[in-house]
């Protein structure tokens, strides 16, 4: 990889060996590259990431890929949507294998700013959605979707894309986004991809990689209790209560689980509801694997 000046401008741009992948680390050259290319006519698909890349991601890129001219994936770590408890110090990062991947999938520009560039000293601007966002995951996290979606709103003034590609493992992530999409009257298409899951059926996440195998293995239940949970209403069985009660209970079988919680809601606005509708519901849950906290959601 080689160290390069920007075009005409203070910041520096890296590239790939290949050159293939541009590396941008400044919002003002990711400004222009995505004016020029819009000037051109060219689709922008857009992927926001934290970085440390699975398969999920590569789905994600490969939507972002099979309908847009050009792709951008962004990597960064937004301090900001972690608690003050929670895992930022010791979120999974590796710059090299995402570059690899990004390489490999066929992404065009890898935009990869410094915290300050994001947030320089005084910054005090944030995006607030106020009912979606306060439930589920809200409840446990007050601040997280405000973070997540000030960040994706800066991401998407940055990047300018015509579409953005979120994942359904983050269902509540992805709802509270095209929420902020709608609200604010943004032209930018918001894509929900399916879950990608490993084997066993968990669903891939970055924060798998802190799960020691035993824990690893306790995890697979979640998947299992999604499962069940679809088979009973499949087969006839409507009530929430009913529902989330066997769920929990199987979640629950394994001793290094704790529930944080177990929802039957509104797949849009994650509203709790009491009857579930076949093909409208979706059952969401959160749980504790020891230290390491998991999501994951089936529609029913
Ligand atoms: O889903 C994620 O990885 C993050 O929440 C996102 C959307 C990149 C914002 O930081």
């Amino acid at each position: 990889m080689r160290l390069q000046g920007g075009a005409g401008n203070q910041w520096e741009c890296l590239m790939a060996n290949e050159g293939k992948v541009k590396v941008i680390r400044s919002i003002q050259e990711m400004q222009s590259i995505a004016r020029e290319l819009r000037s051109k006519g060219e689709r922008i698909g857009f992927v926001p990431t934290m970085g440390y890349l699975h398969r999920g991601h590569l789905n994600l890129i490969e939507t972002a890929r099979d309908k847009a001219d050009k792709v951008v994936v962004s990597i960064f770590v937004n301090r900001i949507q972690f608690g003050p408890n929670e895992d930022f110090q010791r979120y999974p990062h590796d710059f090299d294998h995402d570059l690899a991947a990004c390489e490999e999938a066929g992404v065009d520009y890898i935009f990869y700013p410094e915290e300050e560039e994001m947030y320089p000293k005084g910054y005090s601007t944030y995006i607030n959605e106020e009912a979606c966002s306060k439930r589920l995951c809200g409840i446990s996290r007050p601040h997280h979707f405000r973070c997540v979606l000030t960040v994706v709103g800066k991401l998407f003034n940055i990047v300018q894309p015509d579409f953005a590609v979120f994942g359904q493992k983050d269902a509540q992530q992805a709802a509270v986004i095209k929420k902020m999409a709608a609200d604010l009257h943004l032209s930018i298409e918001i894509i929900v991809n399916r879950t990608i899951r490993e084997e066993d059926g968990l669903a891939m996440s970055s924060r798998n990689a802190y799960l020691t195998s035993r824990q690893r293995e306790d995890a697979g239940v979640i998947y299992q209790a999604l499962q069940k949970a679809k088979e009973l209403v499949d087969s006839g069985i409507v009530n929430t209560d009913r529902v989330q009660a066997e769920t929990s209970n199987i979640l629950q079988s394994k001793r290094r689980l704790r529930v944080i919680y177990v929802e039957i809601v509104n797949p849009e606005t994650m509203e709790p509801i009491k009857e579930i509708v076949s093909g409208k519901s979706l059952l969401a849950v959160a749980v504790w694997v020891d230290e390491v906290r998991l999501i994951d959601n089936i529609l029913l």
